[in-house]
């Protein structure tokens, strides 16, 4: 047993005087290049974090759930309630319920029966790692434990983003779903956000680069609007073009008159585009061996980003910069949904351990979700 798994047992153990029928973990994600691009239908490069989440879970005896995590109050939620009561301090308990209910939609399964679960996770919160795909993963996969079922890993994605968009009011695309499932360890995946093909890309080899990863120190959460409001931007952008996606759009249309009278609209086609094959050029460097190039490619997505989207900040903005300038660093950007968070960073073996003596984190890329 992990730390952390060791963790949520202790936990459930001690909170409801009873065993776990069964455990499951998921990583959080750090993504590599491609932000802002699933929701378009496009391409991004995620890896699975070593960071994740362990749900431990059992049946509760009762008509109400009962749910716990390290550092919070105990939640107690009613098999038939209604999600939005859960606010403030108990809002987190919104994922859970939403994969309960979307577990036991897809599966048909009656939800009769209260179930109690325990929490554990090392994601930083609101950091851009994802720590909520990570939640709804462990516990899609630790239900998928508890019935003796198997959920395909797709389907749990999709069924885990549905619980996001319904239940906590986030849009969100399936980048971070899909990579909790389907992670492989030294590699990150390129993920055809339309097929849901998963496509793993081996990570470059330690004497030559390495990622590594630098908190900004600034949190954000993805329900305040201004995510919701890109996805927006990019569904008109589309529309104002007669495209299905923004990933069916091309360099020439962005061009188009038609997108004169909508700066939000244009901003949206312009990034999703340059993004789209930004992505697809790294992951042909990456597999060539050419991590120069790579790094190029990730300052242009962060100038992207910042200055087209307008997802970064300044404190992100600083420190990409003042990497983006050292020696030995190839490329740096922000990762995931932006307004703060971590970046990441393609630099040279001397450089990474300098940088991990300072505070920093090397990416050792996992594996996804498994039962524990
Ligand atoms: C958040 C969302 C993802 C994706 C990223 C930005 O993490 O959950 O679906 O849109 O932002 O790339």
């Amino acid at each position: 047993m992990t730390d952390l798994s060791t963790r949520a047992h202790t936990l459930f153990v001690d909170h409801f005087n009873g065993l776990p029928a069964a455990t499951a973990s998921a990583p959080g994600r750090v993504n590599l290049i491609g932000d802002h691009t699933d929701y378009a239908e496009g391409f991004v490069l995620p890896a699975a974090l070593a960071l994740g989440c362990v749900g431990a879970i059992a049946h509760g005896d009762g008509a109400r759930h009962e749910f716990i995590a390290a550092d919070r109050r105990p939640v107690s939620y009613p098999v038939g309630g209604n999600a939005e009561s859960l606010t403030g301090d108990e809002r987190w308990a919104r994922y859970v319920v939403g994969v309960i209910h979307e577990w036991h939609a897809h599966h048909q399964r009656p939800l009769d029966r209260g179930y109690r679960v325990a929490v554990a996770s090392d994601v930083p919160l609101g950091a851009g790692l994802s720590s909520s795909a990570a939640l709804e993963v462990a516990i899609a996969t630790a239900l998928d434990g508890l019935h003796g079922c198997v959920t395909a890993p797709v389907e749990r994605a999709l069924l885990c983003q549905r619980a996001e968009h319904r239940y906590a009011g986030v849009p969100c695309g399936i980048m971070d779903q899909l990579i909790a499932c389907t992670g492989r360890a030294d590699h990150a995946m390129l993920i055809d956000c339309r097929s849901l093909v998963v496509d793993p890309v081996r990570l470059p080899m330690a004497d030559d680069a390495e990622l590594v990863l630098v908190d900004t120190g600034v949190r954000h959460r993805n329900d305040d609007g201004a995510y919701a409001a890109r996805r927006e931007a990019c569904r008109r952008a589309a529309m104002i073009l007669g495209v299905v996606a923004l990933r069916d759009a091309d360099a020439a249309m962005v061009d188009s008159p038609a997108l004169c009278d909508d700066a939000g609209a244009r901003a949206a086609a312009l990034h999703v585009v340059g993004e789209n094959s930004r992505v697809l050029s790294f992951a042909d460097a990456m597999r060539a061996g050419d991590v120069v190039s790579a790094g190029g490619l990730m300052n242009e997505s962060h100038d992207s980003l910042s200055r087209i989207y307008r997802v970064s900040c300044p404190e992100a903005d600083a420190l990409v910069q003042r990497l983006q300038c050292e020696a030995g660093v190839l490329g740096a950007r922000m990762t995931g949904a932006g307004f703060g968070g971590w970046v990441v960073a393609l630099v040279r073996p001397d450089v990474a351990a300098r940088m991990v003596e300072g505070g920093a984190m090397r990416l050792r890329a996992a594996d996804g979700a498994r039962v524990c």
